[in-house]
């Protein structure tokens, strides 16, 4: 059974491949690139979406794997939630959705607020669907620190560390992120269905 990641994001990428190793494939190797919309109104409803659409392109034989994901700050009502990817507009950057947050942050007039990202991790195979989530709590803040791993985190402190995900190591990250959570759950249930 070949296993393919339904993500164009290298950030993720790099993480599965830390988890799975090599033989979990990109997108881009697989597929053209062609347009999944995303218009679910949970991280599961859309994980599901976009690993559905890679099923039906490729077919038995392949295990399709998605991760839908985001960062919420209850301060703002949840925000961005599942708009993460495109808070700051479609195709919008990591630095443009990040600088979106810091400007929410300082309208609110704080420095800092209580976050947490979310993992939804679909499977979808010839023996049919999962979805497993995970969860990191922790606190944004208003100013960049770091560049380490990709989207928010240069702005996201972990509960129990001083510093941001921009900061630490990635072998820190990839202990304790919403992501090896829901990697960890998911990993029985993958073993299974690639048999
Ligand atoms: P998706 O690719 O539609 O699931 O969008 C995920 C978005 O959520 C990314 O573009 C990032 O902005 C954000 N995100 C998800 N996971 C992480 C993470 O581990 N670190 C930083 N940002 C993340």
């Amino acid at each position: 059974m070949k296993m393919v990641l339904a993500s164009g994001n290298r950030g993720k990428l790099r993480e599965f491949r830390e988890a799975f190793g090599e033989e979990i494939l990109a997108l881009d190797e697989v597929t053209e690139p062609f347009e999944i919309v995303e218009d679910a109104e949970t991280f599961a409803g859309n994980a599901l979406l976009k690993a559905r659409a890679l099923y039906e392109k490729l077919g038995p034989g392949w295990l399709v794997i998605s991760d839908d994901s985001g960062i919420s700050v209850p301060l703002l009502g949840g925000a961005p939630g599942i708009y993460s990817a495109r808070y700051a507009g479609a195709g919008a950057s990591d630095r443009e959705n990040l600088q979106k947050l810091i400007d929410a942050l300082k309208a609110r007039g704080v420095r800092h607020a209580p976050a947490y990202y979310t993992a939804a991790i679909a499977v979808v195979g010839e023996r049919g669907e999962q979805v497993v989530h995970g969860w990191m709590h922790g606190e944004v803040i208003d100013e960049v620190r770091g560049d380490k791993g990709f989207g928010y985190d240069p702005i996201f402190i972990p509960e129990g560390y001083h510093r941001t995900l921009g900061q630490l190591e990635e072998s820190v990250k990839v202990k304790i992120s919403h992501r090896a959570k829901a990697i960890e759950r998911v990993r029985p249930l993958i073993d299974l269905m690639a048999r």
